[in-house]
């Protein structure tokens, strides 16, 4: 038995390196087991110094496998190494098997990748930031106990994010610091290494306070979305119980939140890449896991995460907002925040069921400007509107729904293709080449916009007049 050494936990190039190697020296899996760092090698096993030096022939891997093994190079499974090696072995016979949903290892590595990105995820969600006192220059810190090894290849997001900043991130296995221009990786610290707390902490709490949305207030569903793991972490989490109790006399208080600006350029990736992704998405959940890899426009750099769209998959009715806003990319879910309530009172009022529709969004990734701490709403441009049609088209191949609602225009313009006035097209069903049928109103966010009572009581009721027709709609299409 071969014990092969890697220095690094989630060093993808220097597992491939030695992988190339065993497989140039025609090292069948079994023959081969793993070690990280300082792990002592078992009784039988020798060490990897006779391996050739050089890398010989290999057979194509799939980019798919390339893809999928830099995640799950990070998860925590002490099986990984080798789980990657079985594959790739087995991809020189046979360059099929990641097509092949039932196989093990395929199911395995998929497994295995949908961990890590979720965890990368939290930790792009839940890290929090503390000043550290008497440092010279500004400088924070953060503690964060990622389930698998995130940090690596999660830091560059908070690089672009508060790129401003010194700051770094201390985590049990790894730590990284950024000094405005370089980021820098050192060893894992203890969470008695960070400050307890400080002024920045008020700011999260007065944050977290005013996105805290009493009215959609579910507190499994917090649980889930901010499992409680990362509570302690989190300084706004010790305003959880008193929010959960003020939550009646709050949704009399709620006020919206507005916002909007261009994140900076970024070079886009080449859309066949997420075409070839597109092969092997089977049913919408398919698409609700490839989207957390979508590079198709630039908006994806900044936001905390991708919202996919939310309802049954037998939904008949699909309503389409623009994008997600500040608490949707927090919580990854659409329309939870200001606009969702609003525009839940008016599916209350006009007597439609919201846990009967799917959800959704033209653009999947929140687009804004930040201004200070506030991240503010920025409209979507027509080309990213056009980019993300790929997914809003996924979710009507797979849901086929029969009623499809835009709200406002940037859904209007996914959905037609073409940019149109809202005024011009209320009020009536409008054919889909698919057979569903479209209808057009505001975007709830417009109503909280207007300043003028007696226009705002004008627009709410044509609002409300669009969707007593989708209403009735809808009844036609059930009594049919
Ligand atoms: N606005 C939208 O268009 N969608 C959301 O999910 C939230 C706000």
């Amino acid at each position: 038995m071969l014990s092969v050494r890697l220095d690094h936990l989630n060093d993808l190039d220097e597992w491939r390196g030695k992988a190339r190697r065993l497989l140039a020296a025609g090292l069948k899996p079994s023959q081969v087991v793993w070690r990280v760092g300082a792990e002592e090698n078992g009784l039988f096993e020798a060490g990897d110094d006779m391996l050739p030096q050089t890398d010989g022939p290999i057979g194509s891997v799939p980019r798919q496998f390339m893809e999928l093994a830099g995640s799950v190079i990070q998860h925590s499974e002490p099986e990984r190494f080798a789980l990657l090696y079985r594959m790739l072995w087995r991809l020189q016979q046979d360059s099929r098997i990641l097509a092949n949903a039932a196989d093990a290892d395929t199911g395995m590595l998929t497994k295995l990748a949908s961990a890590v990105r979720r965890d990368a995820h939290k930790m792009k969600a839940f890290v929090r930031f503390r000043a550290i006192p008497d440092a010279d220059e500004e400088q924070y810190i953060a503690w964060f106990e990622p389930e698998h090894h995130t940090l690596e290849a999660t830091a560059p997001f908070f690089c672009r994010r508060f790129a401003g900043m010194v700051w770094g991130i201390v985590t049990p296995y790894s730590s990284a610091f950024w000094d405005k221009e370089n980021l820098r990786f050192g060893p894992g610290g203890s969470k008695k290494d960070i400050p307890a707390e400080d002024a920045v902490e008020d700011d999260w709490q007065t944050y977290y306070d005013s996105i805290f949305n009493p009215a959609r207030l579910k507190v499994a569903m917090m649980k889930s979305e901010m499992p409680m793991k990362y509570w302690r972490n989190l300084p706004e989490a010790a305003r959880i119980a008193p929010l959960i109790r003020n939550a009646r006399q709050m949704e009399q208080d709620m006020i919206a939140r507005a916002a909007t600006q261009p994140p900076a350029r970024h070079t886009r990736q080449k859309a066949h890449e997420v075409e070839e992704e597109a092969k092997d998405i089977q049913s919408l959940s398919d698409a609700a896991e490839a989207i957390g890899g979508c590079r198709r426009c630039p908006l994806y750099e900044h936001a905390t995460q991708p919202v996919f769209g939310e309802g049954p998959a037998q939904a008949e009715v699909m309503f389409v907002g623009e994008q997600p806003g500040d608490q949707e990319d927090l919580a990854g879910r659409p329309f939870i925040g200001p606009a969702g309530q609003v525009f839940d009172e008016a599916m209350e009022k006009a007597g439609i069921d919201r846990s009967r529709l799917y959800v959704t969004n033209a653009v999947k990734h929140f687009k804004f400007e930040p201004r200070g701490k506030r991240r503010i709403h920025q409209k979507p441009n027509a080309g990213e509107i056009q980019a993300c049609r790929f997914w809003l088209n996924l979710e009507r191949d797979f849901l086929k729904p029969k009623i499809v609602v835009a709200l406002g225009a940037s859904a209007a313009q996914s959905l037609l293709g073409k940019a149109v006035t809202i005024s011009k097209m209320r009020g009536q069903p409008i054919p889909l080449e698919d057979g569903a049928v479209l209808f057009i109103t505001n975007h709830p966010s417009y109503l909280l916009r207007i300043p003028d009572p007696q226009k705002k009581r004008e627009e709410s009721a044509n609002f409300d007049a669009d969707l007593a027709l989708i209403r009735d709609h809808m009844e036609k299409l059930h009594a049919a």
